[in-house]
């Protein structure tokens, strides 16, 4: 189940504070579109208005055609930068919430965030509290409950931001065929810059804000290899160089 996002124009302040400026995008089915940008500068507003929980203060946005905010919401699933787990519920509990919250079965929810744990590499931590688990395996946990939702298009927002370098490289690695397997169509909120290249298929780089999309970069995903290697290629290194350019001579130097 696949969705298209679309943005025209769009405009955006709390108040007097403007975060957004005449952002245009378009995300077709199954894309991943990756954003970059300075701290501040808009990210997690822009999704959070893609999301549905916030109203766009001129310009038009749709999820799947739908442009209110409560059907905007029915189409997304969120992934917060922090993994956001309930200390006490199991992982198997915590990942099948959005199913919960749906209206299902608390056995219904079991069931279908079980089915993800063995290919997650969490099998036998069903019962596992989160402070049991590793980083790495809450941020699995956190995705196996955007996954379940079902929605067709998901909004991650720093989903690897809280680990060190090392686990990000394998949780890309890991995140990579997890998405394409899921056929949704992706907004990635991402830092670093080599993360959004890998995993997306176009990165956006966004202004200090308010956010403007000041430049849009093709991305490395569907390059086949080893993630090593796809990240060193001249051609990923010519657009990282590109990337951190746009970033650097906006105040950003990640
Ligand atoms: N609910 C709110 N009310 C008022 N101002 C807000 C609210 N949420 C965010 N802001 C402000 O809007 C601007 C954009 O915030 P946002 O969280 O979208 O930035 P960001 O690009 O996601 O930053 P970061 O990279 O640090 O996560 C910031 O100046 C922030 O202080
Ligand atoms: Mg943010």
């Amino acid at each position: 189940m696949t969705a298209t996002v679309s943005a025209r124009d769009l405009t955006h302040s709390y108040g007097s504070l403007k975060t957004l400026a005449e952002i245009d995008f378009e995300v077709s089915p199954g894309e991943i579109f990756g954003i970059v940008g300075p701290s501040g500068c808009g990210k997690s507003t822009l999704l959070e208005l893609v999301g549905g929980l916030g109203s766009p203060t001129a310009g038009r946005l749709s999820v799947a055609g739908q442009s209110g905010n409560a059907g905007r919401l029915a189409g997304c699933a969120w992934m917060p930068q922090r993994d956001c787990l309930l200390p006490w519920y199991s992982a198997l509990d915590n990942a099948g919430l959005a199913l919960v919250n749906q209206g299902r079965s608390r056995r219904e929810a079991r069931l279908a965030a079980a089915e993800r744990f063995a290919h997650f590499g969490l099998q036998g931590f069903e019962s596992a509290r989160p402070e049991e688990l590793s980083g790495g395996m809450r941020q699995r946990v956190a995705f196996i409950r955007t996954l379940v939702s079902g929605k067709p298009v998901l909004l991650l927002d720093e989903p690897l931001a809280a680990l060190d370098a090392i686990t990000r490289a394998d949780l890309q690695e890991w995140l990579a065929p997890a998405l394409a397997g899921s056929g949704a169509t992706v907004l990635l909120v991402s830092h670093d810059v080599e993360e959004a290249l890998y995993l997306a298929d176009r990165v956006a780089v966004l202004s200090p804000r308010p956010g403007r999309i000041v430049a849009t970069v093709e991305g490395a995903r569907g390059e086949t290899g080893p993630r090593d290697q796809v990240v060193s290629s001249t051609s990923f290194n010519q657009r990282r160089q590109e990337l951190l350019a746009l970033l650097a001579a906006r105040g950003e130097n990640k």
